[in-house]
């Protein structure tokens, strides 16, 4: 009934490097054309780990922005915005807090998993408990109907669904629901009205899922509707309730891991990433002085790429042929360790060669990134706004 939407965001918590292009930005890029996205930096939701110490969190939200239009983030087809400018989602994450169950916030597979990798920090807090609630407002606030997310994510996205449908359950009764339905019904015309009846019963008895599909389509197409006759006619095709917030589903990343400089996933724990936007000399000195098969010592001495991290590297930036000249290179200790890594390098400076190019025209001027996200925010907002007046009014709050 709502449009076509993607929702994700990012926790600014320092600087961005290539695994979190190849992890997720990649796959936002592609999204942008095909669906309306917003795109946000989760600022409150780095301050569920880094509340101690927010130093870092405004230099790195306008870094990460930069990072995001640097990757080829375009803001003529997607909205990026900031979530603490857009307070209604803390509105939303409140009235959401009410009918949450404790123990779907506690069952959580990353709320336990995180509190024991970071033993060092105190999360025994309220805000880090209601994470994920917070990840539901962000998204349900915009009734998207895709959240791209990695796999650790999921069990996030289908809390969401469970708290749209407990919501729609509890708040989407209306005491005469039905009559005002069948209103809405006779505002469709005699005609649609009665093939908006007949495909509901076909739905409803027959179970015909076509019927739904169809019913809804017209719904779309029927242009005399208001929002929430609009609301009520879809909630009552299927029940007799209205339809206030959306199920979104999961869109997962396609999970191509990008190993580090070591050959362990890239992460700034292990301090072996490349950053997005590092400079050349510092690209190609990382990768020069990375480890390579420890059984090739001297120039002579054949190797093993599958023992080798920057092999790994290979996987990702060089063709077959290149592969293959790596391979047999190694083995018969026909090639050096240098040129090998020189060609990885080349392969990730290309790479980064576009986003540098993006990069420098935001960095001369930041005053751009600024215009962008307060447009960002503004159309953010106008749609955050549109959900809070309908849930507000559900939930006994819209007193005038
Ligand atoms: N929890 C996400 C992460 O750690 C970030 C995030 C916050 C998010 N809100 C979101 C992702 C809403 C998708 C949708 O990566
Ligand atoms: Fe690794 Fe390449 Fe050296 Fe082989 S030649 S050990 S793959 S760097």
């Amino acid at each position: 009934m709502y449009a076509d939407r993607v929702v994700s965001g990012m926790r600014p918590t320092g600087a961005m490097h290539l695994g979190h292009y190849h992890g997720a930005l990649k796959n936002w890029v592609t999204m942008q054309a095909e669906l309306p996205c917003l795109f946000f930096v989760a600022d409150w939701h780095a301050l569920t780990t880094h509340y101690d110490d927010p130093s870092i969190i405004e230099a790195s939200t306008w870094d990460m922005l930069v990072d995001w239009l640097a990757a080829g983030i375009d803001p003529s087809q997607s909205t990026l915005f900031i979530q603490s400018k857009v307070p209604e989602h803390a509105e939303l994450h409140l009235l959401l807090s009410m009918a949450t169950p404790l123990g779907w916030l506690e069952r959580v597979p990353t709320y336990k998993d995180q509190i024991e990798q970071l033993a060092n920090k105190d999360l025994a807090t309220y805000g880090f408990l209601g994470y994920p609630l917070l990840q539901a407002a962000d998204v349900l606030i915009y009734r998207a109907s895709q959240v791209p997310v990695g796999a650790d994510q999921v069990p996030h996205v289908e809390m969401m669904r469970e708290l749209a449908r407990r919501f729609n359950h509890i708040y989407g009764k209306e005491k005469d629901f039905e009559e005002k339905a069948q209103e809405a019904v006779k505002k469709l015309g005699s005609k649609r009205a009665k093939i908006y009846n007949e495909l509901r019963v076909e739905f409803q008895q027959d179970g015909k899922v076509d019927a739904l599909e169809q019913a809804k389509a017209m719904l779309d197409d029927a242009q005399n509707l208001s929002m929430i006759d609009r609301e009520r006619l879809f909630g009552y095709l299927e029940g007799c309730r209205k339809l206030i917030l959306v199920e979104p589903q999961v869109r997962l990343t396609v999970a191509s891991r990008l190993p580090g400089l070591d050959g362990r996933k890239m992460s700034k724990s292990y301090g072996n990433t490349i950053a997005l936007r590092e400079s050349k000399d510092v690209v190609t000195k990382k990768i020069r002085t990375m480890l390579t098969d420890p059984a090739r010592i001297h120039r002579t001495d054949p190797g093993d790429p599958e023992k080798c991290p920057v092999w790994q590297l290979h996987l990702i930036y060089s063709d077959e042929n290149k592969k293959e000249w790596v391979t047999k290179g190694c083995k018969s200790a026909g090639i050096g360790c240098i040129e090998c890594k020189q060609i990885v390098a080349d392969g990730v400076l290309k790479e980064q060669e576009p986003m540098r190019e993006r990069a420098q025209k935001y960095l001369d001027d930041p005053s751009l990134v600024r215009a962008i996200v307060a447009d960002g925010c503004d159309k953010a907002r106008k749609l955050a706004q549109e959900t809070m007046r309908d849930v507000r009014e559900v939930m006994g709050l819209s007193y005038s």
